[in-house]
């Protein structure tokens, strides 16, 4: 098969990565980037010469020649772009969240599956080679059964005027605690506040935890009004504990042998009957590559050789459903709504 063409659709601050990974891909031809505003544009022009640029993504789905497009447009445009590409055969990658509303992202999971084409959304994470560690520790059973995950994604700013702290950096953790947890998620509540732009009701800094049918369930704090930039999560297992944090240059992840055997617990003596154990904390080696070469990599791999993508549209439907329930609870103060 010829490498396939690709397209970017969207080259603003996170499109313009895309451009630059795709550009360096060897099992692929990046041949057009599309966007809006003229000065995304020329950047483009300017350091990838030999790319055309263009103003009208229609431009794009109408040219036979490309074979797949990549939209890194804002979250309100997904559907539709993605609608008109796989209509006219054109594989297609989403950035998260793949749409704003449940049917539409249904609509897409179907047209793909009836076209035959890959639908891929931006869940970049799960390309992180210390999440696929994590997901071995997990799911060989190394730290027992996941009991809970908490995860923080707070910063100052970019503060955004069309979505929340929530559509804006949610995506990322309920993708991981579902990948994680791999249970089925029952509900959600979540709580947060609208300090900066109290007239469109745009939350800053939200709070959400997701209960899953197993017992198990995730929390996360997102935020663009923090002093901090943390981007962590701590997974509590029946035996052991993990942190991951990606702020850290290396040594991301962390295994502390902690825990308490509650086995041999009576009623009458709960708290002599509790065993504690505080062990050794391993640091684990961990080949890290460059999440989104991973990620786009592996578009391209879905294509060639047509397999599934590990985010593909029904992994971007699932994270959905949990956007769409926790938004529907900040409305309603909190109040746990059913996924
Ligand atoms: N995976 C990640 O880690 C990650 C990080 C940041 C953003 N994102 C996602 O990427 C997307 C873009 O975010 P951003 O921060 O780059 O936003 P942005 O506003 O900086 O860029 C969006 C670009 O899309 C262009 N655009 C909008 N409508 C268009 C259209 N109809 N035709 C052509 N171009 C159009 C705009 O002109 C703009 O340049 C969002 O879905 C966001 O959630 C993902």
């Amino acid at each position: 098969m010829n490498l396939p063409k690709i397209a970017v659709i969207g080259s603003g601050s996170w499109g313009f990565n895309h451009v630059r990974t795709f550009y360096s891909l060897k099992n692929c031809e990046l041949v057009c980037v599309c966007d809006l505003i003229s000065k995304n544009l020329e950047r483009v022009k300017k350091q990838f010469p030999d790319i055309n640029i263009e103003n009208d993504y229609k431009k794009i789905i109408s040219n036979p020649d490309i074979n797949a497009v990549v939209m890194a447009t804002s979250a309100e445009t997904h559907y539709e772009i993605a609608k008109s590409a796989l209509i006219a055969g054109k594989h297609c990658f989403v950035e998260k969240p793949i749409t704003l509303n449940i049917n539409e992202a249904e609509e897409l999971v179907k047209l793909a599956q009836e076209k035959n084409l890959v639908l891929m959304v931006g869940h970049l994470l799960l390309y992180h080679s210390a999440v696929d560690y994590l997901k071995n520790l997990v799911d060989d059973k190394k730290i027992g059964d996941v009991l809970y995950i908490y995860s923080q994604r707070v910063n100052l700013g970019k503060v955004r005027s069309t979505e929340n702290a929530l559509w804006s950096f949610a995506p990322h953790d309920i993708s991981i605690m579902l990948h994680l947890i791999n249970a089925k998620p029952l509900r959600v509540s979540a709580t947060g506040q609208t300090f900066l732009q109290k007239k469109n009701s745009i939350h800053d800094v939200v709070f959400f935890t997701i209960y899953f049918d197993n017992g198990a369930f995730g929390h996360g704090q997102v935020s663009w009004l923090d002093p901090h930039k943390i981007r962590k999560f701590t997974i509590v297992g029946s035996e052991k504990m993990v942190t991951f944090d990606d702020m850290e240059i290396r040594e991301k992840i962390r295994i502390y042998d902690k825990g308490v055997d509650a086995s041999n617990v009576t009623y009458d003596s709960f708290a002599e009957s509790l065993v504690l154990h505080d062990g050794d904390i391993t640091i684990p080696k961990i080949n890290l590559g460059e999440p989104l070469k991973r990620e786009d990599s592996h578009f391209i791999d879905c294509i060639v050789n047509h397999k599934k993508p590990l985010t593909d549209g029904q992994n971007g439907l699932d994270v959905l459903k949990v956007l769409v329930a926790a938004q529907k609870s900040l409305e309603n103060d909190g109040q746990p709504e059913k996924i």
